[in-house]
């Protein structure tokens, strides 16, 4: 692999529209949150429809953050946990590839956000990779999630929520496949919940393929709503007819990895062939009969 280009150095905060920050990828040629608010994104899209505040009434819980990236959706999750329930012990589990980045929000005070006891406990996490304290017990592997999902699993460890945040299907297909997102469902509890802020059809197919029910959580300050998953249906919000729909088009075909190491270019151009051959309806043909302007895109990381 090439060396990184997002560097302690290189990451600067770029404002987003709910007044807090982000970082812009160079390696990927996108941001790390919604332009619209990257705190927004971190409550809405992964700790609300999670249930975390529900979940965090039992004595303690598990959490899986898939691209740990800055940490804010794990700073949310826990700002809610123990406002809910201050004793609440948290087991938990972060992916990242990149130790700068985590760094890098520290270095620019981006967590002090949060409440000071869990700013300060990101700052040991991105430092040390591991916090065991009186009710967080936190270990941020790092290097490719493809390979540390499965150290995850082999722990035994298995999570009442997972927060799955890669860069964009397009830009990062490496961590959206039926392969992965198989050994992502294998490290979900029965009755956990997974959420993630994309609806490609894509994802989503591969979520079903996983064995998982589907659900839509809410569109919030974007136009598309992102995706929950979990083995039980119950209380999943439907799919729209619309949604549902796009399922059945050729955007549904999903990303595959075999080995869990191609390339992102390997992994884009075998979901390209096996659209031009399939028999599914032309996505674009759904797209004209829902009105849904061509340029329309379930990607909104981009600044
Ligand atoms: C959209 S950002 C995540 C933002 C983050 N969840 C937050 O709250 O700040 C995607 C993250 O995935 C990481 N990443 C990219 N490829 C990866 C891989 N193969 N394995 C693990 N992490 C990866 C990037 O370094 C980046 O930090």
């Amino acid at each position: 692999m090439p060396p990184s280009s997002d560097t302690l150095h290189s990451l600067q905060p770029q404002l987003t529209a709910d007044g807090s920050f982000t970082f812009l990828s160079a390696d990927f040629g996108e941001a790390f949150h919604s332009h619209h608010g990257a705190r927004q994104e971190a409550e809405q899209k992964f700790v609300v429809p999670t249930r975390l505040s529900d979940v965090a009434r039992r004595p303690s819980l598990a959490l899986l953050d898939i691209c740990y990236g800055l940490g804010y959706n794990t700073a949310a999750a826990l700002a809610t946990i123990w406002a809910v329930n201050p004793q609440c012990q948290v087991q938990w589990y972060g992916l990242e590839l990149n130790a700068a980045v985590p760094q890098a929000a520290i270095a620019h005070h981006l967590l002090q956000a949060w409440p000071a006891p869990i700013a300060t406990q990101l700052a040991q996490l991105a430092a040390e990779q591991i916090v065991q304290s009186d009710r967080f017990t936190a270990h941020l592997l790092l290097g490719d999630a493809r390979q540390q999902i499965q150290q995850v699993y082999a722990t035994g460890f298995r999570a009442d929520a997972i927060f799955l945040d890669p860069f964009s299907p397009p830009r990062c297909p490496q961590l959206w496949t039926v392969e992965f997102l198989a050994w992502v469902a294998r490290c979900l509890a029965p009755a956990g919940r997974l959420a993630t802020y994309s609806c490609s059809a894509a994802v989503r197919t591969a979520l079903l393929q996983a064995g998982l029910h589907l659900g839509s959580s809410p569109a919030v300050g974007r136009r598309s709503p992102g995706s929950l998953a979990s083995f039980s249906p119950q209380d999943l919000p439907p799919l729209s007819r619309q949604e549902q729909e796009h399922l059945q088009t050729r955007a549904s075909i999903p990303y595959r990895d075999p080995s869990l190491t191609d390339s992102a270019a390997t992994i884009l151009t075998r979901r390209q062939q096996e659209q031009a051959a399939s028999p599914l309806e032309p996505t674009s043909r759904w797209k004209a009969r829902w009105a849904i302007p061509s340029t329309y895109s379930s990607i909104d990381k981009i600044l």
